[in-house]
């Protein structure tokens, strides 16, 4: 049984009385599996080496006619079965992803749509793999301002859209799916606690797509340069994962007054289980508090640890009452840690 004595920063800004808790998780992924021997044909890599270099073992691959927003609407039906709360009552809809089924309108409308949220307003947000907590906080304000009472918060993803199949480097990482949350106000719960998000623009090339925005539209030429896949320094970004994670997770228990200790489950970013090892060690968390599941589906990026949640709830890891600390980093850079009494 978790120790629960903390402090809820919520409560200093005036908050007193009102909370934002996760009353229900839902995910999906996609069928089809592509495994280490998959891309073994693909790529001149071996399975030892991604196992090794990732810990990824194999990844989910959606169909061609399957986009973010099925994936994102199937794991938000499955949030919504879980609690049993019906579309009518959703007022919010925050989809958090970077390969959204079109650049306009938003992914969140067309989830509205295939989930028949008709009161629900509707938006995305990009914070690429830090999404889904930039998502959660964003939601969790409109939940404290009494503004909504019921908001649904999704990461959701297509990476194999935007992955070179030929780059080694890159194609062997990142897999589809969704994770989807629906935030509301809970009596005699504390909810989410404190997330503590940052970014840092003058990094923002270690990890990019140059091509499909207003800065490289979509030509003949672009398309051809290969502009329209993501393109990442790998050696950069995991030094800079390993630091910004360990920063924000400090800063998150220091303001909840907490130990790492009483938590009793950190779901990180699920991007390479060296990273995953390395914050692990730094913060001093045991390795059986560590959630990882990037073994099945490779990096989701804003779908990551929404899915890992779902499934450490699922399997019953993260029970009513327990401390869950998620921490995440990806591309702008951004990076954010969040506390939740579960
Ligand atoms: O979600 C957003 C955040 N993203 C991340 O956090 C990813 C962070 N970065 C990483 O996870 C790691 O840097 C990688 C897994 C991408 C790469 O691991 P690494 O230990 O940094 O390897 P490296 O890039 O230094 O490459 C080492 C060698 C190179 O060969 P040489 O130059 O030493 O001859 C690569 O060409 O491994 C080679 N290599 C591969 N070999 C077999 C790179 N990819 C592969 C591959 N199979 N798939």
């Amino acid at each position: 049984m978790t120790a629960k004595r903390f402090k809820n920063p919520r409560a200093e800004h005036g908050f007193q009385g009102r909370s934002c808790s996760i009353l229900s998780v839902g995910s999906y992924v996609p069928e089809k599996v592509l495994t280490n021997a998959d891309l073994e044909k693909l790529v001149e890599t071996t399975d030892d080496w991604i196992t090794s270099r990732t810990g990824i073992k194999e990844r989910r691959i959606a169909a061609e006619n399957e986009f973010t927003s099925d994936m994102a609407a199937m794991a938000a039906q499955r949030a919504m079965h879980a609690s049993g709360i019906k579309p009518e009552q959703i007022d919010l809809i925050i989809v958090a992803t970077l390969t959204p089924d079109m650049m306009f309108p938003s992914t969140a409308c067309l989830v509205q749509q295939k989930i028949g949220a008709k009161r629900a307003a509707a938006f995305d947000i990009e914070a690429a793999c830090s999404g889904f907590i930039y998502a959660l906080e964003i939601g969790q304000q409109f939940i404290m301002s009494r503004t909504y009472e019921t908001v649904l918060v999704i990461g959701a993803e297509k990476l194999s859209t935007i992955v070179d199949w030929t780059d080694r480097n890159t194609c062997v990482l990142f897999g589809d799916g969704a994770g989807a949350a629906i935030l509301q106000h809970r009596p005699n719960a504390h909810g989410l606690l404190t997330a503590c998000m940052g970014a840092d623009g003058e990094k923002s090339d270690l990890l990019f797509m140059p091509g499909g925005g207003s800065m490289c539209p979509a030509t003949k030429n672009s398309v051809a340069a290969g502009l329209h896949y993501l393109r990442m320094d790998g050696k950069e970004t995991f030094k800079n994962a390993v630091n910004a994670m360990h920063t924000a997770v400090k800063e998150a228990l220091r303001r909840c007054e907490l130990d790492i200790t009483q938590i009793k489950c950190v779901i990180p970013h699920q991007a390479n289980r060296r990273i995953i090892e390395a914050v692990g060690d730094r913060i001093g968390a045991r390795p059986d508090q560590v959630f990882v599941n990037l073994n099945k589906y490779g990096n989701t990026s804003a779908a990551s640890v929404a899915i890992a949640l779902d499934e450490a709830v699922r399997e019953g890891v993260v029970q009513r009452g327990d401390l869950v600390l998620m921490v995440v980093f990806g591309a702008g850079l951004t990076w954010a840690a969040a506390i939740i009494e579960w």
